[in-house]
């Protein structure tokens, strides 16, 4: 037998409606900040990982799918989105574009070849936002706001929000200097690639995996003491940018990223959900002002930020979040003979073109074993196709849960069905908006016992 691939993963059943619900808020949430969609491609040309990310960090030097192709080009499957959003705004010349920022969100899978373990793929699915051509500190806010308020549209409560800055370069560059300086004594206690890393890129050691415990790590110097005038005056702007926008976070100095593109503001989300694990980071960004520059565009400041799914998902299962999830179906059609069979066909396909969600017999089961699947598929209604009403054009339907049972008029199924499936319609009419939900929108809440109300959320 084939089995999957080492850290894949078959996103199915009711995990794939979860997937779906989560990617239909993403859209929604994206579209209400102005966000277009972009798609790029799953490989890229090798040189833009190795110049856009960074030589020296742990995704260029261990995790890459890389590969020659029979053209003999080479070749890497993108571990992240941003260079390829980049690489794109450059060769088609979106910096001219009148309307910048160009302001961009994906979705799609990466590839890392990591040691799988929960939390953390092999294959992995990622969505993300990048702001290209903005350096207002407004935007900054705005993209943490807005990973933030996707996380709060799907409901979930327990996170927190870590910020931190860089700096500009001269920022950097003196932070830098103070951590070669701080490690070079004792660079021997750390792990052969942290001692290579002293000199390359010492940033890279903070958020090494195998040393993140090491007292030399945690007392290393903080970046946050080392920011210019300029770049501690940006920071506090978007700090109170972050205030107006009603997002609570946290200054911890630890977040340095993984990433080399990085400078100014950088953040990480984090679930606080009990039962976790390690891998915690439901999603990060910053600032990357050089990008552009650095892969021969002309200068451009941008933001943005990534979260994976799988990870978003795990944290929804463990808050116990309720989601407004098709797991029913409206009506399943059930038929004996072949000409009841051809009408099944027929009146399935009416019904679909009209809305409602139907299914019917494909595998010759005989009417009782008919019964059980309407069951298992959660069938709100049933109908047993007959010929002799058919001939009258007329139908039995039944209320799956009442077990209710009517004879209609064929020509009025459409309108019956709509009337009994589409009846708790009734909650859009709910006009108590006192109370915030986790939508933030005015719904209806506890106090009209409704389960739904008209944003499409569940509350309780
Ligand atoms: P990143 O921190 O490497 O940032 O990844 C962002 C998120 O992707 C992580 O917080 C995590 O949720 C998820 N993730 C990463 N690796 C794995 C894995 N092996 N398995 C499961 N989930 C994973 C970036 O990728 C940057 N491109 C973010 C960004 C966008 N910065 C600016 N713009």
């Amino acid at each position: 037998m084939i089995q999957k691939q080492k850290g894949c993963n078959d996103i199915k059943g009711y995990e794939a409606k979860v997937w779906k619900y989560v990617e239909a808020v993403i859209d929604a949430t994206m579209e209400k900040y102005n966000y277009n969609y972009i798609r790029t491609p799953l490989f890229e040309a090798t040189e833009l990982f190795h110049r856009g990310i960074g030589e020296s960090t742990d995704i260029v030097t261990k995790e890459t799918y890389d590969f020659e192709d029979r053209g003999g080009r080479k070749i890497t499957l993108r571990p992240e989105g941003t260079a390829g959003v980049v690489r794109s705004y450059i060769e088609d010349k979106m910096y001219g574009d009148p309307t910048q920022p160009v302001k961009v969100y994906y979705n799609g899978t990466m590839y890392r070849y990591e040691r799988p373990q929960s939390g953390r793929d092999r294959e992995l699915t990622q969505f993300g936002m990048e702001v290209l051509g903005s350096d207002d500190p407004l935007s900054d806010a705005e993209v943490i706001s807005l990973a933030v308020n996707i996380y709060k549209m799907l409901g979930l409560k327990e996170i927190k929000v870590n910020i931190n800055s860089l700096g500009d370069a001269e920022s950097r560059n003196n932070y830098r200097e103070a951590l070669i300086n701080y490690f070079k004594p004792r660079i021997g206690e750390l792990c052969e690639d942290c001692q290579s890393r002293l000199e390359k890129n010492p940033l890279r050691i903070l958020d090494c995996k195998v040393d993140s415990e090491h007292e030399l790590l945690k007392n290393a110097p903080k970046t946050i003491d080392y920011l210019n005038d300029e770049s501690k005056e940006r920071f506090d702007s978007v700090k109170e940018y972050l205030d107006i926008l009603g997002v609570n976070y946290e200054v911890n100095p630890n977040i340095v990223r993984g990433l080399d593109y990085y400078n100014h503001t950088v953040f990480e989300i984090e679930a606080k959900v009990e039962g976790f694990g390690s891998n915690n980071v439901l999603g990060g960004g910053g600032r990357y002002n050089g990008l552009v520059g650095q892969l021969d565009g002309p200068d451009t400041p941008c933001i943005g930020f990534a979260s994976g799914i799988g990870r978003l998902v795990k944290a929804l299962e463990l808050e116990k979040v309720k989601m407004p999830l098709v797991l029913d179906i409206d009506l399943f059609l059930m038929y004996v003979n072949e000409d009841e069979k051809k009408y099944a066909a027929y009146l399935s396909q009416e019904l679909r073109m009209a809305g409602f969600i139907v299914d019917t017999e494909y595998v010759g089961r005989g009417l009782k074993a008919q019964f059980k699947q309407a069951d298992r598929l959660n069938a709100k209604y049933i109908a047993v196709l007959n010929s002799e009403d058919l001939n009258n054009n007329e139908i039995k339907i039944k209320n799956n849960r009442t077990k209710e049972e009517e004879t209609i008029s064929l020509d009025a199924l459409i309108y019956y069905l709509d009337e009994k499936l589409n009846a708790s319609d009734e909650y859009d009419d709910c006009t108590c908006s006192d109370l915030e939900c986790n939508c933030g929108g005015d719904c209806c809440h506890d106090e009209c016992e409704h389960e739904h109300c008209s944003c499409g959320h569940h509350h309780e």
